[in-house]
């Protein structure tokens, strides 16, 4: 509207000499109104915006109130003159109708036909040309362009990522973005992202949501890739095995962006594969597999993934001794007595097993860290050794029961088993926890009431320290040296775990 006031204001200037009474006063209104008044006193249609829909039709006006004065009416979309009254061989738009009463009539509506109409009104002299401008707004769904356009870009770490989504639309659409389907928390609409891509796990699926009310909102994806030096995991690094089996050692690559070049190693040097051992790689997993395993395969692989970016690696460990064995919780089996407890574990072994380690000792729980929190002296905690025997048979699963006699009654225990066959010890199983029932003289340590402790395995990353048992090996216990078999000799260390 300030717009065509401003036209209105020129066309009085430009006039200024030959302006009559009725013009001069309208002159002094405009000057006091702002210009609205000199224009409506002119035409009698008012400037108007029109908010309509694709496929509508829109009629804007351009009326005036001295109809008897011979008038040319030009018609311009913008800039541009799209029909003239006078000029009959000026071919208006498709779509587009110049009416007798010099309105402008569109049809079909399009977004396209989002823009401001002029109509300018040609008087004879002494009168200027006067103008009335209307608008046109199509209502249009959001319609979207992404940055960039592919909706793919792949950045190295550390550099920037700048992404975006140009959303197009009458109203002007607003842009939402979700991460990997995760709402973002962005304070503002923005229709751009950028940040420095720092760690790997800021890549992702950006998908950008417009929406202004009109239509379906739209949406697009942009897939940001950040490359870094691969991730690689081991499905099961300590895979158990015996001469003459199939075996397979598997690594997944968790994360290869660029691609990685991988290797499966052997004492630092490549692995040859041939018909026996071959390579097979599925989705993300790599195998290693030896069709019938040889005596020299067993050992310690490495498999390695490497870009520009880095590497990494994974050990593995194929070997012939067998796996870590498991208690059997089953309270119908472990018949507990005031002095005795009959353990159950299996161990999984292609080779006889030839023997078992069962390690036992009084379980006292964890003792208190707190400087200042009670405690009595700490009981030496020394786990004793029982050597029980191992089977014949070929397996894979061993199991064996075992009654340990002469425990403390209303005592809970803690017990581990190792195995060894052929290739040597498996690593320590688990930590059994059992009481023993009370007996007629109650001589406990322990003032607690076992007779419902229940049968508890723990959590192997607790497990104890085996080696230390051995160093303090011989000073008090609680358990009755005499009736447990204790081997003071070939005491293996089983090393960390
Ligand atoms: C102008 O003409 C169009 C088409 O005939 C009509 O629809 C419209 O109502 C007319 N306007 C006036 C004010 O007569
Ligand atoms: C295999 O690796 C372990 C450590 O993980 C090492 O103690 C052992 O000596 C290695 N064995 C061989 C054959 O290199
Ligand atoms: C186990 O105990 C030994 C002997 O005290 C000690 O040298 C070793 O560091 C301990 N290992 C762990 C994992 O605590």
């Amino acid at each position: 509207m300030s717009v065509g006031i401003l036209y209105c204001i020129e066309n009085i200037e430009s006039n200024e000499r030959r302006l009559n009474k009725m013009e001069t006063s309208c002159l002094v209104i405009v000057l006091l109104t702002l210009g609205s008044v000199y224009c409506d006193s002119v035409f009698k249609s008012i400037p108007v915006t029109v908010k309509s829909y694709e496929h509508d039709s829109v009629l804007l006006p351009c009326y005036i109130h001295d109809t008897d004065v011979d008038i040319r009416v030009r018609w311009y979309k913008g800039e541009t003159l799209l029909g003239d009254s006078r000029d009959p061989h000026h071919l208006l738009p498709p779509r587009t109708r110049l009416h007798a009463n010099y309105s402008l009539e569109i049809d079909d509506l399009t977004a396209d036909d989002t823009a401001q109409y002029t109509c300018e009104v040609i008087r004879p002299k002494p009168w200027g040309p006067i103008k009335q401008i209307h608008a046109i707004e199509v209502q249009s769904s959001p319609v979207i362009r992404t940055i960039p356009e592919d909706g793919f870009l792949e950045v190295k770490k550390g550099e920037f990522v700048d992404i975006g989504c140009e959303a197009s639309g009458t109203p002007q659409p607003f842009v939402t973005w979700r991460k990997n389907g995760e709402p973002m928390a962005l304070l503002e609409h923005r229709h751009r992202i950028k940040f420095k891509a720092e760690h790997r796990l800021l890549a992702g699926v950006f998908r950008c949501t417009a929406e202004n009310g009109v239509g379906d909102p739209a949406t697009a994806d942009i897939r940001v890739i950040i490359h870094d030096a691969p991730v690689v995991s081991a499905v099961r690094s300590f895979v158990h095995t015996a001469v003459g089996l199939r075996a397979a050692l598997a690594a997944r690559v968790e994360f290869a962006a660029p691609m990685p070049r991988t290797t499966w190693y052997r004492d630092g040097r490549a692995v040859h594969t041939d018909d026996r051992i071959h390579r097979v790689v599925q989705d993300n997993v790599h195998q290693l597999i030896f069709r019938r395993v040889q005596a020299r395969d067993l050992g310690n692989y490495t498999f390695r993934a490497e870009n520009a970016l880095g590497m990494a690696d994974v050990s593995f460990k194929l070997t012939g001794v067998p796996n870590v064995a498991s208690f059997k919780v089953d309270p119908a089996l472990n018949r507990a007595t005031s002095t005795g407890f009959t353990l159950i574990w299996e161990v999984d072994s292609y080779s006889n097993i030839i023997e078992y380690n069962l390690w036992l000792r009084p379980y006292y729980g964890r003792l208190a860290t707190e400087p200042d929190s009670f405690t009595t002296q700490p009981p030496a905690n020394l786990w004793h050794k029982i050597i029980v025997p191992g089977d014949s048979s070929d397996g894979p699963i061993h199991s064996a029961t075992y009654t340990v006699r002469g425990l403390t009654p209303s005592t809970v225990y803690e017990a581990i088993v190792t195995s060894r066959n052929s290739f040597g010890w498996s690593k320590p199983s688990s930590i059994l926890h059992f009481a023993t029932e009370p007996g007629a003289g109650n001589y406990s340590p322990v003032t607690h009431d076992y007779n419902d402790y229940p049968i508890v395995l723990e959590d192997p990353k607790e497990a104890h320290n085996l080696t230390q048992a051995m160093v303090t090996y011989g000073s008090g216990s609680a358990v009755q040296p005499a009736a447990i078999l204790i081997s003071v000799v070939n005491f293996i260390v089983i090393g960390t775990f």
